[in-house]
């Protein structure tokens, strides 16, 4: 198709369009910097209350924040430390992005003004230069107190090769240097794991102490306050409270997440006819959904996706969502193209959890009887948007098995089990 003058203007005309809906748009943007937070308080508290221990000469080496995706970590510790700018100084690194752990002590000297070092020259010496900038700072500030706030800290657990643990001792290490000097440092460590549950050294876990703030998913009130915030000033025509409830009910019970649901209510925005109602929030999720499995499975193996197809046939064609790990298997088995080996039982067992971490399946124990438990699983979003991301050509031979499962089926209802199972042995002899 040709992209014309016409097109374009066309296109602009039908985004404008959808858009009409929206005054400020950017409020339900969860990138966007936000000058109010709803609730967390007993959360804002307790950072408050241990960074401000500085003030009394105590120390709070590492105070380690976390909890689930979307809870509000990473927006509340900035909002707290923007706060306390007055008597302290702060410096935020996202660690996201990180490979290694001397990648990490790099970019946490670029967010302190300084240049790269090269590996070569050792974190020993890469740890005193992140001491010498904190010192620069605080001179140039005329502040006794920094705070360093480690965001996504989880990443230098993921550097096979490199210690996690020797670098949490020298950043101890340099907190005590610096105090020495009468410069006072805390270090904020952001994850979705408390840190005591990583591999760390008992030396290391004492000296750290244990300061933890937990961040629990958002509940529907939570949520619910957080929408109503955002609402009044993304759309132009408030938004009903029935439609905020039913959005806010759907995204506690998934997943407490507030992040998800600003997208889901701004999705909802951009497909209504005007007003938002509970069928555009229906629909959003769904879009949601499907995008949300595409991406799970565009950066899954070969396998893992073998795995996920196989959950997926047995939800449509078993009719039941539950999947016992042994069924799974199975079909996995059978899946598997010919020129490919099949993973063992226990390796596919371990997809299934990887399966379950990123979010596309949810996990239950069943009993056994004198065998005890098993594991079953069941696809978090429905089988009809997950199969087309799997494989298009794929999906349509399941439904189209399903549809020829379920002629036999009136057949068998209308003839009788023994003629209609006749029938159904010729016409795959014929089709074979
Ligand atoms: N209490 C709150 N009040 C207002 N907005 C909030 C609140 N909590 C979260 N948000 C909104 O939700 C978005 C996601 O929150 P945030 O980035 O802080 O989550 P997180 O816990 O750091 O998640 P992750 O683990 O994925 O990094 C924020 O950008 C913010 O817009
Ligand atoms: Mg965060």
């Amino acid at each position: 198709m040709e992209l014309t003058r016409q097109k374009i203007a066309e296109i602009r005309r039908k985004i404008e369009q959808k858009d009409s809906v929206f005054a400020e748009k950017r409020y339900l943007d969860s990138m966007c910097n936000i000058s109010k937070i709803i609730g967390r308080e007993i959360e804002s508290e307790k950072i408050l209350s241990s960074i401000m221990s500085l003030q009394d000469g105590f120390v709070v080496p590492f105070v380690s924040v976390y909890g689930r995706s979307g809870s509000g970590k990473s927006t509340v510790v900035k909002f707290v430390c923007e706060n306390l700018s007055d008597v302290i100084s702060y410096r935020f690194v996202n660690l996201r992005k990180v490979q290694t752990i001397f990648g990490c002590a790099n970019l946490i000297l670029g967010n302190l003004g300084s240049t790269s070092l090269s590996s070569a020259v050792g974190l020993n010496k890469a740890v005193d230069c992140i001491q010498s900038q904190i010192e620069l700072i605080l001179e140039q500030e005329q502040k006794k107190y920094f705070v360093l706030v480690l965001d996504e800290y989880d990443v230098i657990f993921s550097d096979s090769r490199g210690n996690p643990s020797d670098f949490v001792y020298k950043l101890l290490q340099m907190e005590e240097n610096l105090r020495e000097k009468d410069k006072w440092l805390c270090m904020i460590s952001i994850s979705n794991n408390a840190l005591q549950e990583y591999d760390l050294d008992d030396r290391v876990k004492s000296r750290m102490g244990s300061t933890y703030v937990s961040f629990s998913p958002y509940s529907k009130s939570d949520i619910l306050g957080i929408l109503q915030d955002r609402s009044e000033r993304a759309f132009k025509i408030p938004v009903h409270k029935d439609v905020l409830e039913y959005c806010s009910s759907l995204s506690s019970s998934d997943h407490g997440d507030a992040r998800r649901a600003l997208d889901l209510l701004r999705t909802a925005g951009e497909i209504c006819d005007g007003t938002i109602t509970r069928e555009n929030i229906d629909s959003a999720l769904k879009l949601l959904q499907k995008d949300r499995a595409s991406e799970i499975l565009a950066s899954s193996t070969y396998h893992m996706r073998c795995v996920a197809a196989s959950i997926c046939s047995l939800a449509i064609l078993g009719e039941q969502p539950w999947s016992a790990t042994s069924a799974i298997y199975k079909k996995y088995s059978d899946m598997v193209a010919k020129n490919e080996k099949p993973l063992s039982y226990r390796r596919v067992s371990d997809l299934l959890v990887e399966l379950e971490n990123s979010g596309l399946v949810v996990s239950r124990a069943y009993s056994r009887g004198r065998h005890g438990y098993g594991k079953e699983y069941k696809l978090k979003i429905s089988p009809e948007l997950v199969g087309p991301s799997i494989g298009k050509e794929w999906f349509d031979g399941v439904i189209r098995d399903k549809e020829i499962q379920d002629e036999l089926e009136d057949l068998k209802k209308s003839l009788g089990p023994k003629r209609a199972n006749m029938i159904a042995r010729y016409a795959k002899m014929m089709s074979d």
